[in-house]
């Protein structure tokens, strides 16, 4: 077996979801325990992760094209090619197929396996190509290294994988069932990344509202009661959550967007399609009307919450009419942010095979359709925040001299300068006024 030298040098790129993000934060951890140092931007890395998705087309196309591109880039000036490690969905669900198509890829591992990374770095540095797309998901966290690090925002992965089957999605199948963290696990790692400077944790999960476990006084509690738990410590600011589903807001998390101040009034909660007809044919499990139910609910607890979605268009079978429910629910919720897409047929899912595929030219007029609605109200809701004075923590720097960048509750990007005594600080929060709405982000003048 060809040894290669060990690697001093790591670059870990992530795709996809907030819990490949927060995958790739633990994987860049564990691989700094090995005594690994993150490559300096522009350098190349001895070990590079590609943290991959597979939720949309050209997910496996475009795995291999940065492989070529990472090892021409390497071998152009004569530098030896690193080792590769492919982890993430696309590796859950080509894994096989990656090792035997790309010779350069020494390392596949999947979501639930990361946490072996430092015994298959060990067997690819002698010689060996190992796969681990092993699924067994409580055993990850328990075996990887304490949090040392965090921003003034961290991620928190609480609940993961999804056992709701829509029949467009992969996730089932690439993450595996459902689990949800244990509470004791979950407050420790809150209290980790709070001493290392987090001031903003957001809890996630493919069902993030899904999650349930057992508190230190064995009552069996669900994301609301985390959340108060989490509100309790001085130190954490504000606590947001994704991804949502429907099904799974419960009484009490809505009760919690009025009672909890910590948590902050935005909720992404997805439904995917106005209409009825498709939402059954995607395996939903709710209807336009329940949704808009719940949403009149979150409503009428915090009447000043944001409310974000994602939507597919062009499913199979949709007609200009299931379309046209779909632009009268974005209407009727007047969204502050959404994320839409045109449907990708997934390998292996339901809806890749059925009848009635819908071409790629009434899906891009669709997409646009959908997304100048979209826009429409994204404004308008940032130009309903103008005159507002709102608390904005500070993430960085902006693009421009004396610049800094924040977050409103609402999610928004806020933009403003050293002003009225005040030089901003990353990790602080501050009084700001809001006095400019663009589409994107607007701009905040500092209070005293
Ligand atoms: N668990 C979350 C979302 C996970 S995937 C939920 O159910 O809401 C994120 C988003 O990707 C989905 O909400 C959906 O809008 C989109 N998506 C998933 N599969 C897709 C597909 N095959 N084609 C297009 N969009 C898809
Ligand atoms: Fe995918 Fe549906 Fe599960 Fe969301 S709820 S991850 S869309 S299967
Ligand atoms: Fe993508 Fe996997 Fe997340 S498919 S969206 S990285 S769960």
């Amino acid at each position: 077996m060809p040894h290669t030298d060990t690697p001093q040098t790591y670059r870990v790129k992530s795709f996809g979801c907030q819990m490949n993000v927060y995958d790739g934060e633990r994987m860049a951890e564990l691989l700094a325990e090995q005594g690994l140092t993150a490559a300096a931007d522009g350098d190349a890395a001895d070990l590079v992760v590609l943290n991959t998705c597979h939720i949309r087309e050209k997910a496996v196309e475009k795995v291999y094209s940065d492989i070529g591109r990472i090892v021409k880039d390497a071998t152009e000036e004569g530098g030896s090619a690193p080792l590769i490690a492919v982890a993430g969905c696309v590796a859950q669900a080509e894994g096989e197929e990656i090792m035997a198509r790309a010779p350069a890829v020494k390392m596949v591992v999947g979501p639930q396996a990361y946490h072996r990374l430092p015994d298959m770095l060990k067997a690819a540095t002698s010689g060996a190509r190992v796969t681990d797309t092993d699924m067994p998901a409580d055993a990850k966290f328990a075996a990887l290294p304490k949090r040392r690090r965090a921003g003034p925002t961290a991620f928190l992965t609480v609940q993961e994988g999804c056992d709701k089957f829509c029949t467009y999605c992969v996730v089932p199948y690439t993450r595996g069932a459902e689990i949800s963290r244990p509470h004791a696990d979950l407050i420790e790692e809150a209290h980790r990344l709070i001493e290392a400077g987090a001031r903003e944790i957001t809890l996630l999960g493919q069902n993030v509202n899904a999650w349930t476990g057992e508190n230190a006084k064995g009552q069996t509690i669900g994301l609301d009661g985390l959340i108060r738990e989490l509100a309790a410590i001085p130190d954490l600011r504000r606590i947001r959550y994704t991804t949502s589903h429907p099904n799974d807001m419960t009484e009490g998390l809505i009760a919690a967007h009025g009672e909890v101040e910590k948590l902050m009034p935005f909720l992404h909660l997805p439904v995917q399609s106005g209409s009825n007809r498709i939402l059954r044919a995607m395996n939903r499990s709710h209807d336009a009307d329940s949704y808009l139910r719940i949403l009149e609910r979150v409503r009428a607890a915090r009447p000043d919450i944001a409310l974000s979605g994602d939507f597919i268009v062009g499913f199979p079978g949709e007609t200009e009419a299931d379309f046209a429910d779909t632009l009268s629910l974005v209407d009727a919720v007047g969204y502050a942010q959404c994320f839409s897409f045109k449907y990708s047929p997934r390998p292996g899912t339901p809806a890749a095979t059925m009848d009635d595929q819908i071409s790629a030219e009434v899906m891009d007029d669709r997409l646009k359709r959908l997304q100048d609605a979209l826009n429409r109200h994204q404004l308008a809701f940032n130009q309903a925040s103008l005159g507002r004075a709102c608390d904005v923590l500070v993430e960085r720097h902006g693009r421009h001299e004396g610049q800094w960048l924040g977050k409103s509750p609402w999610l928004q990007s806020v933009h403003f300068m050293a002003e009225n005594g005040v030089t901003p600080a990353i990790g602080d929060i501050l009084r700001v006024e809001l006095v400019q709405a663009g589409p994107n982000s607007l701009a905040g003048r500092i209070l005293g």
